[in-house]
This record gives C-alpha cells, structure tokens and sequence, in this order.
C-alpha cells in the first residue's frame, strides 16, 4: 500500500520556503528588538498540562488532542501540544523565571497540532510564533502584546489588519454575567444549535462565538460582558482602549470576541485580514491569562500573550503578492570530467571558504556541453569549467552564466576574482 502524509499535515516545499524564511527571520528580529527571549520546548508535554490548562470543556482538549497512547515512564499519559502557552508557563515555572525582573518577556516558535476539519488554512500540524508576557498584572502589558504583533504584521507588509479587542472580566464579575446569559439563551433554547445547547450547561460564554446563524442572530442581542464589568476590569479596559489610541492603533470592540480556551480573562483580541469576513482564519488571537497558573495548580501569577498562525501569514503574503526581499546568493557550478574530480573539489572547497558564492558540484560523466545545459536548467549565475584541456593550459574557464561571457584564468586567480 502507497504511504502518504497524514491527513491533514503536509510538506513545507523549497519553492516556499522564501516565504516561511522571510516570516520566521522578521519575527526573530522583532521579537529581540522588542526586548523578547527566544524560549524552545518540547511538542510533547503530559495531557494533565492541556486539560487543566486549557480546559477540558474546550473543543481543543475535548475533540481535537493527538493523546499519544504510550505511558511515559511516570505513567502520565502524553499529548502532542495544541497549542504553546501552557507548555511555555510550565517552562517559565519549572526554569524559575519567577525569580527575573518581571515580566519575562519570551518569544517561541513551533509547530502544534490539533485534530480539526482541514481545509484551507486550517491543518492539523500548524505553526505558532508566540509573544508571552509573565508576571505582571498591568494593562500597559496587554497593549505591548497588541503592539508587537501588530508591528510585526506590518513589517510583514500586511496592511488592512483589523484588530479587534474584548474584555471578558474577571472571577469578579464573570459569574454573575454568566448567569445572565444562562437564563438569557434558556429563553430561547429551541433557536440554539445542538453544540451550543451542550454549551449552555458547559461553556456558555462560547455560544456568543458560535458561527452557526441562528446562535449568530440570537448572540447579538445577548447581554454584554462589556456592560457588566466590575470596577477593576473597567478600569484596565479603559487603559488599553485609550492607550491603543494613543498609539494610534486602529481596532475594534466587539462584545462577541470570547475565545476558544478557557484560559482568558479581562483583555481579549484577535487579528483578521479586514477582506476575511468570518472569524474562521483570523491570523493570530491572544489575550490575558492571570488564572492560567492556578489552573495547574501553581501560585497565581498574571500574564499575557498572543499567538500567529505562520501557515495563514504565509498564506496572506501570496495572496497579497507581497514582495519577499531577495536573499542575493549566487551560484556556481563547478563542470569537470571523472579526471579532474580532484581539482574540482579542491575549487569548489575554495570558493565555499573564501567567498560569498554557493558552489554546486556534483561529479558527472556526461560531456562538458550537456553540464552546461545543466547549469542553465538549475538557472546558476556561473560556471567555472575545470576539463583536461583546461588542467593542460593551467588555465580554467570561467563562464558567467546571465551574459554569456567567458574567460580564462589562472586557478589561485579564481576566488580573488569571486570574491
Ligand atoms: P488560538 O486562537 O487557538 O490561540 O491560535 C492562535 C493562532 O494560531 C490562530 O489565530 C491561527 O492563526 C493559528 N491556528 C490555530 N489553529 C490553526 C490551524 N488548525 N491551522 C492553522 N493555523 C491555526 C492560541 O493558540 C493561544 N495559545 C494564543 C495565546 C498565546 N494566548 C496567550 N498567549
């Protein structure tokens, strides 16, 4: 039987590559120059992490976890991670970050995986550039996460991003919303689709985010978290309302905005290609998680973050047509025959040390002409011919490949004049 990928995971081709490369490297120079540490770890963590964590009642951990069916040497049962905030707190608290200045600022990137419906922009391997900010409780750090993801998006070339923002409270205040919006779908139960009556007794903050239209129709004129925060969290709301305006920043309240993790209080946000109508493939969501480190069963500690989905940035820039810089590395195969294979090498070791030029030499039999039609095929920038008659003369050729034009020189000439 043929073996093909998984359903839903798939290659990262060369020919892409310009793209993922050009994301990858504008995130690392953004997130150190917007004073974040790059944190790695690990893509498998105990499935305890992901239920506390995130929330077994959250379609993530509910539907859409890869539990690995081994036992660990603990007994823990496993799970690929969906997602990299909890594994990122569960490194911030085993590496005793608690003890930095805070917040610790980090950065991650890396794959996560969540068994979904694949379809356009949506796989079940993806990958996730994070900005985390831990270990402080300030309002001030909310608007950071916002502005770095969307200086980020900008560098990026991506413009007509809608930002928009919510504040879903706090334990203050949420309860006694959540019962409002209990009896207010009670009400109205027969309109409710049948995720959303499980919902109801579950997670009915989620009804508000469903896509189904009748839930849709019936969320609009839901009671609003927004207008029954408490003090507090009207206060923090105020300050990033107001600073994002002070920074200029163009975004949106939309009292609708709840999230899929349970992990979230008070500021929420996610960001969408403004000609993208539905919230299905927004290009990155984060908010604050102050309850994140109780809910594992760790001292509170506040924190706030967000994450990008690359594969959809990658996806934005070819359909933008954004112009990915070029990388200027230039070719050069290096033609011979099985009797200077040695000279070659020796060339080809020359050019890799001491110039900026990519040697390509691949020892072949075939004429000297039939490589040189190689060499256009692989559309390198130039040819340096090393055959017998050239070890005969002392002298190789040196063919550049985009005029045409062809010279002889001495071998300890050549990478002088590469260079
Ligand atoms: P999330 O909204 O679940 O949040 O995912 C963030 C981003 O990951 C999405 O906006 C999307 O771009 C990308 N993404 C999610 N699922 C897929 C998928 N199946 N295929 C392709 N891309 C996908 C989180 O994961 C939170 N950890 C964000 C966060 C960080 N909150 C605080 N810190």
């Amino acid at each position: 039987m043929k073996i093909q990928s998984v359903r839903g995971m798939r290659d990262i081709l060369p020919e892409d590559q310009k793209y993922w490369q050009f994301a990858q490297n504008l995130f690392d120079e953004t997130s150190s120059s917007l004073g974040f540490s790059r944190l790695i770890i690990p893509s498998v963590e105990e499935l305890s992490l992901f239920e506390r964590g995130i929330g077994e009642a959250t379609d993530i951990v509910e539907k859409e976890m890869f539990v690995i069916a081994a036992k660990s040497d603990d007994n823990a049962t496993l799970a690929l991670r969906p997602e990299l905030t909890a594994g990122c707190v569960r490194a911030y608290i085993e590496n005793g970050m608690k003890s930095k200045p805070q917040p610790v600022r980090l950065s991650l990137f890396g794959s996560a995986f969540r068994r979904e419906r694949p379809q356009k922009n949506r796989y079940r391997e993806f990958y996730q550039l994070d900005f985390e900010a831990i270990g402080d409780e300030k309002a001030l750090w909310d608007v950071y996460i916002i502005y770095s993801s969307l200086k980020y998006l900008e560098r990026l070339g991506l413009k007509n991003i809608r930002t928009t923002v919510n504040s879903i409270g706090c334990r203050e205040c949420r309860p006694s919303y959540r019962e409002k919006l209990i009896k207010y779908f009670k009400d109205n139960v027969d309109k409710l689709c049948e995720d959303c009556k499980r919902r109801l007794r579950t997670n009915p903050l989620r009804i508000l985010d469903c896509k189904e239209p009748a839930c849709q129709g019936l969320s609009k004129d839901a009671p609003k978290m927004l207008d029954n925060l408490c003090p507090a969290c009207d206060e923090h709301f105020d300050y990033v309302k107001s600073s994002l305006n002070n920074l200029n920043v163009d975004f949106e309240i939309n009292p609708q905005l709840v999230r899929g993790l349970d992990y979230y209080n008070r500021t929420v946000f996610e960001f969408n290609q403004k000609a993208d109508t539905g919230r299905q493939s927004s290009l990155g969501g984060g908010g604050r998680y102050d309850y994140l480190f109780e809910m594992i069963g760790e001292s509170p500690t506040p924190a706030v973050g967000v994450a990008l989905g690359l594969d959809r940035i990658v996806n934005a820039l070819k359909e933008n047509s954004i112009e990915i810089p070029k990388v200027e590395t230039k070719q050069i195969l290096i033609v011979g025959t099985p009797d200077t294979v040695k000279q070659c090498l020796g060339a080809s070791n020359k050019i890799f040390e001491t110039t900026a030029l990519t040697p390509l030499y691949f020892p072949q039999e075939t004429a000297i002409g039939k490589q040189l039609e190689l060499a256009n095929k692989l559309q390198v920038d130039y040819a340096v011919i090393i055959g017998p008659d050239e070890l005969k003369s002392g002298k190789y050729q040196l063919k550049d490949l985009k005029t045409g034009e062809q010279k002889q020189i001495k071998p300890d000439k050549l990478v002088e004049l590469l260079s």
